[in-house]
């Protein structure tokens, strides 16, 4: 496997391969980014994981200096999914200058996330696209536990022609139902014991759905209250078309189920899908 960190020593490298997969991470790698190696692996000859944490991509006040930063235990990780390259740039390599050309995202990155985390999928789209430019691949893989972020990517490489592949990866979970997160590493021993509710309320919510239980609205704040409950400050619960993150009716097929919650100062999100 190849680390690389700069640019030109990454398209010499690339320049010889047919077919590239690419994931990008922020690195603090965990089982659910090597399922996405797993994936990358049977998309391509050529797997390139990449590893930056997108100063871009977080608010003022948010976790970016203390976002875990495990380049060593992240390469030898990857190294045994059976990963190609690891590209692993510093800020200057990809913010060279001032990032002052920004991608605008669609209206629905101002929704869910976007609501509490404004900026943060100009962010992701930003440095994504400059990822994608930079490694060319045929195939992305991103993980459905940033079930949104995923929409997101499905439109940007839509909407701007680009000949790459989305595909997404299912959430790796904890035997409790937590779902893996880099994030999970910042919670006490108590708020662990305690983290694997939120799985448990969207899986509540998803039989009361199936059920064809009761309304929607009322569910997302039964399911608020729940949490909050329990010491949890929730952003959101929604209950959403799966299509177009729109929120959902009760005939709509396919659902999602997404929330986000903070226990003590760890921001947790994750997802279910659902149908009637
Ligand atoms: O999902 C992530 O880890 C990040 O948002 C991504 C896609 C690597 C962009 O920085």
């Amino acid at each position: 496997m190849d680390v690389i960190t700069d640019i030109p020593s990454l398209r010499r490298r690339l320049g010889r391969e047919r077919s590239v997969a690419f994931v990008p991470t922020m690195g603090g790698l965990h089982a659910g980014h090597l399922s996405l190696v797993r994936i990358a692996r049977q998309q391509a000859e050529c797997v390139v994981a990449s590893v930056f944490v997108n100063r871009l991509q977080f608010l003022p006040g948010e976790d970016f200096d203390r976002y875990p930063r495990t380049l060593g235990e992240d390469c030898r990780l990857l190294q045994e999914q059976g990963a190609d390259v690891v590209f692993t740039p510093d800020e200057a390599g990809i913010y060279p200058v001032r990032q002052e050309f920004m991608l605008q995202p669609p209206p629905v990155a101002e929704a869910l996330e976007g609501r509490f985390r404004p900026g943060f999928f100009r962010g992701v789209a930003t440095v994504v696209l400059k990822l994608f430019n930079i490694v060319q691949p045929r195939v992305a893989v991103f993980g459905k536990k940033d079930y949104q972020q995923l929409h997101l990517m499905c439109e940007l490489v839509r909407q701007l022609n680009l000949p790459i592949e989305i595909v997404g990866g299912e959430t790796v979970r904890a035997p409790d139902g937590l779902a893996l997160s880099s994030r999970n590493r910042y919670l006490n021993n108590d708020e662990r014991m305690e983290a694997a509710r939120l799985h448990r309320t969207l899986l509540w919510i998803r039989r009361e759905i199936e059920a064809g239980g009761c309304d929607l609205d009322t569910l997302q704040r039964r399911a608020e209250d729940e949490l909050n409950a329990h010491g949890w400050k929730t952003d959101y619960v929604a209950i959403c078309r799966g299509d177009t993150l729109a929120p959902a009716a009760v005939d709509d097929e396919s659902i999602i189920i997404l929330a986000a919650a903070w226990l003590g100062s760890t921001r947790l999100i994750d997802n279910l899908e659902a149908s009637y």
